[in-house]
């Protein structure tokens, strides 16, 4: 076998873990120890503490932190707190805050917030018997549950709802409880998780010792219990709205009248396109999961709740919409987006409870909102840009930036360079020629 496989590398202390990693895998193990080691936190305690959120850890992954200030939503401002490695996104965002600050800001307004999990079994009884004394089973599942759901019960939370799904038209003997939560500022992914594995002993319990099923319908096997990342009534709506003739003037030649009809028809373009859909959305994301990141929420569930809601009617279509009517240009989006502000890891991560702290300790129902209202700004920048100057006058400002800080130019070379490159292609090559050409 290769030596590059290692069996108990989660036991070895982080040192080793790096060395056997630069040694395998480098051509210059020792540069690379370095590069890895350098960006190790000088405070062992906060190292520590970063370690502990993972597994295998070697090093840090440094991404950069900024925000977008001047976003003013339902009438309160805020600095939004970003974290993003691509050029142009925060900048955008604030530039649409600022934007939208001269013309009533954003509004937003949390349409539901029911979470939901599922409990997947099967079995080989009479679905109606199960109905016939499912009251009686909730009735347990809850009793059991009790011990769980106790603390969330306090804070108003808890199992808001539990149905019986039958599937077996489409799979044979397939049955799920569905159920529903109410999680509080906690996103309450391990609340879910625990609550839906109670429920299955008890589902387990219940089928093997209930007299109904005396006929011999007891051959029950729970498939899996899990939360659903998808939560459609877990939503928020965030919306700009202006007159047609405050949305200009345009620099580039277009009435506000022309721009709103142009934005219109790129919005619609993607509801029924999914090619373009995809990076339309793509553009919400960029806003939506920098702040999710930025607050230390869970943007991989973020995204695929989105995607999927994206996709409801059976066809993937944008997420934000548009509208001109009676004189009155509005743009809106709705998201299910299942957030927390307690637990997890939103004030445990130091940099996610400052993002909070900035945000003023929002609640799960501010956080989706605010975390809306940036999806929006950053399509609302997007588009703007691509049905006026095109994308790339912004984004290749900043990739000459990009380019000129790898190759070392100094802030003259690089002002210099960014007058030399106005209008004209940038590419690596061309800047690094250029930088020889100036230096000689
Ligand atoms: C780039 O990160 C995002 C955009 O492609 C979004 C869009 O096309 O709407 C500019």
């Amino acid at each position: 076998m290769s030596n590059k496989t290692i069996s108990g590398f989660s036991k070895l202390p982080k040192p080793d873990k790096v060395k056997w990693v630069a040694e395998q895998f480098f051509q210059n193990p020792a540069e690379a120890t370095q590069e890895l080691m350098r960006w190790w936190n000088p405070d062992e305690e906060q190292q520590r503490l970063l370690d502990g959120f993972s597994e295998n850890t070697l090093s840090n992954f440094p991404m950069p932190f900024g925000i977008a200030p001047n976003f003013m939503i339902n009438g309160k401002v805020y600095a939004v707190p970003m974290v993003i490695e691509e050029s142009s996104v925060v900048a955008a965002a604030s530039s649409a805050a600022k934007y939208w600050l001269d013309r009533g800001g954003f509004h937003a307004k949390v349409l539901g917030t029911k979470k939901l999990g599922q409990v997947h079994f099967s079995w080989n009884g009479d679905v109606r018997k199960l109905e016939s004394v499912f009251e009686e089973l909730k009735t347990e599942l809850l009793q059991d549950a009790a011990p769980i759901t106790a603390n969330m019960e306090k804070r108003g939370g808890g199992v808001t709802g539990i149905e019986l799904l039958d599937f077996t038209v489409q799979e044979p003997r397939y049955y799920q409880l569905k159920v529903s939560f109410e999680t509080c500022d906690s996103m309450g992914a391990n609340f879910i998780n625990s609550v839906l594995e109670c429920f299955a002993k008890t589902l387990d319990r219940f089928i093997a010792t209930h007299p109904v099923f005396d006929d011999g319908e007891r051959d029950v096997s729970i498939i899996m219990s899990i939360l659903s990342n998808y939560t459609p009534e877990c939503l928020v709506r965030a919306w700009v709205e202006c007159p047609v003739d405050k949305l200009g003037p345009f620099n580039n030649g277009l009435s506000a009248a022309e721009l709103a009809e142009k934005f219109r028809k790129a919005v619609r373009i993607a509801y029924l396109d999914p090619h373009r859909a995809t990076t339309h959305n793509k553009g919400i994301f960029n806003g939506v999961d920098a702040v999710v990141l930025a607050t230390a929420n869970d943007f991989r569930a973020v995204e695929a709740g989105c995607h999927t809601y994206a996709a409801r009617d059976g066809h993937y279509r944008s997420l934000s919409h548009c509208t001109i009517e009676n004189g009155i240009f509005r743009f809106w989006l709705d998201l299910p987006l299942a957030l927390g502000t307690v637990g997890g890891l939103t004030k445990l991560h130091p940099i996610a409870k400052l993002s909070l702290e900035m945000l003023g300790n929002p609640s799960a129902e501010e956080l989706m909102m605010i975390i809306a209202s940036t999806g929006l700004a950053q399509n609302f920048a997007a588009v703007r840009s691509l049905v006026t100057t095109g994308i790339q006058a912004g984004h290749m400002k900043m990739h000459l930036a990009n380019i000129l800080n790898h190759l070392g130019a100094n802030a003259a070379e690089a002002a210099e360079a960014m007058q030399y490159f106005e209008g004209k292609a940038v590419s690596f090559t061309a800047v690094r020629e250029y930088l020889e050409g100036v230096r000689g």
